[in-house]
């Protein structure tokens, strides 16, 4: 049988990682800047998060959302403290799709509407629900296009208020706009699109699964604005490589027994990987290390005159250059064995370091970066 070839791939082959290095099939050694897209944040291998899956796998590896597993309680209660979102409560999928099309259906059930509001350029994932809030026609099927969908331009206030009404299930904006390059929603909009959403009864949903889980310097990339949104999807990087989605649901939305539902999310095994990330992000002190070096590298691009913008924050970082990025992106790889992201703007490369990242590790990207650049 054959793979279904659906990416375009590197002939690379990481057999191997520790913190921010991947090694290849000949030992060669990579610094890895983009953590598989997001979602390395403690570093690979961490040797807390290997203890803590296998000692569960030696444990148990599985079993049915039908039994009790305090596991699943462990990583509320520890989610709850250090996202300061106590009164929240979990719901546990595996992908950030997945956590996408569960948040919209919430708001769906809540509200008994159907309209939702996206951004232009959002990225969601690829299920039905989530891809067609995904502002890219390319991946959206003909089955997936009958939902009732408006975009209107992240941070138009104008175009926002013109199109909620009370027929609104769901206002959904990224904490930050990820594959689109790292585009911000302005605290200004944030807190407008709050007010619209309680106005009209619609529920503001924050899509954190990018931009959350300390990337930004707090856990959530909303908690830079005082607002409270109703329903946050959050993957990637809370699992650092095991795959968990995740929703947390504001406490005036009530459950009921058979609302949501899946087989594999909340597993032993999961909620062990998600633990092992909330216990090494504190302990670790990560989400400080992510805004120190995000402050200190936009800092030190914003020297360099071919970058015209670095947008982001923390530890997510779009760096706009005066030229496509694709050529100078393969320079990084192949001449310095350096692995960065890329953006739907061509001109836009994307960091997505892990937490643990070192200032050296940054360093090595600069010097790189500048010889490329023929400094
Ligand atoms: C903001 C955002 N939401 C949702 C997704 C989809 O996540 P997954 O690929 O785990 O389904 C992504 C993936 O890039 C994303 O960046």
């Amino acid at each position: 049988m054959k793979l279904f070839d659906v990416y375009p791939l590197y002939d690379i082959e990481p057999v191997k990682g520790s913190g921010s290095k991947l090694w290849d099939k000949e030992g060669i050694e990579y610094l890895d800047l983009y953590g598989g897209h997001a979602v390395i944040s403690i570093g690979h291998s961490h040797p807390h998060y290997v203890k803590r899956i296998s000692d569960q796998l030696n444990q148990l590896g599985f079993y049915s959302n039908a039994v009790q597993n305090s596991i699943q309680e462990e990583l509320a209660e520890k989610l709850g403290v250090i996202s300061g979102l106590e009164d929240y409560q979990l719901f546990l999928c595996s992908s950030g799709a997945e956590a996408n099309e569960n948040a919209l259906k919430l708001a769906s059930f809540q509200t008994g509407r159907k309209k939702v509001i996206a951004m232009k350029n959002a990225f969601h994932g690829r299920t039905s629900g989530a891809v067609a809030t995904t502002d890219n026609p390319k991946i959206i099927a003909p089955f997936n296009a009958d939902h009732q969908v408006e975009f209107v331009p992240l941070n138009d206030v104008e175009a926002l208020t013109a199109a909620i009404d009370e027929e609104t299930a769901a206002v959904i904006i990224e904490g930050m706009q990820g594959v689109a390059g790292v585009f911000l929603p302005s605290e200004e909009y944030l807190l407008k699109a709050e007010k619209l959403c309680k106005e009209n009864g619609a529920m503001l949903i924050l899509d954190e699964v990018q931009s959350g889980s300390g990337r930004s310097g707090k856990f959530f990339a909303f908690q830079h604005t005082d607002i409270k949104p109703d329903i946050i999807p959050l993957a990637k990087g809370i699992g650092n490589g095991f795959p968990v989605g995740m929703v947390l649901i504001a406490p005036h939305i009530k459950p009921w027994h058979g609302m949501l539902g899946t087989t594999f999310g909340g597993n032993h095994l999961a909620c062990a990987a998600a633990l092992s990330v909330l216990e090494a992000i504190c302990e670790e002190k990560l989400m400080e290390n992510a805004s120190q070096l995000g402050e200190w590298l936009t800092a030190e691009l914003e020297l360099i005159s071919e970058v015209k913008e670095v947008r982001g924050k923390g530890l997510m970082i779009g760096i706009t250059l005066d030229f496509e990025a694709v050529e100078l992106r393969k320079k990084l790889l192949f001449n310095h064995k350096i692995f960065t992201g890329s953006a739907a703007h061509k001109n836009t490369i994307r960091l997505l370091p892990s937490l643990a990242v070192t200032k050296e590790e940054l360093s090595q990207f600069l010097e790189a970066l500048k010889i490329e650049l023929k400094h």
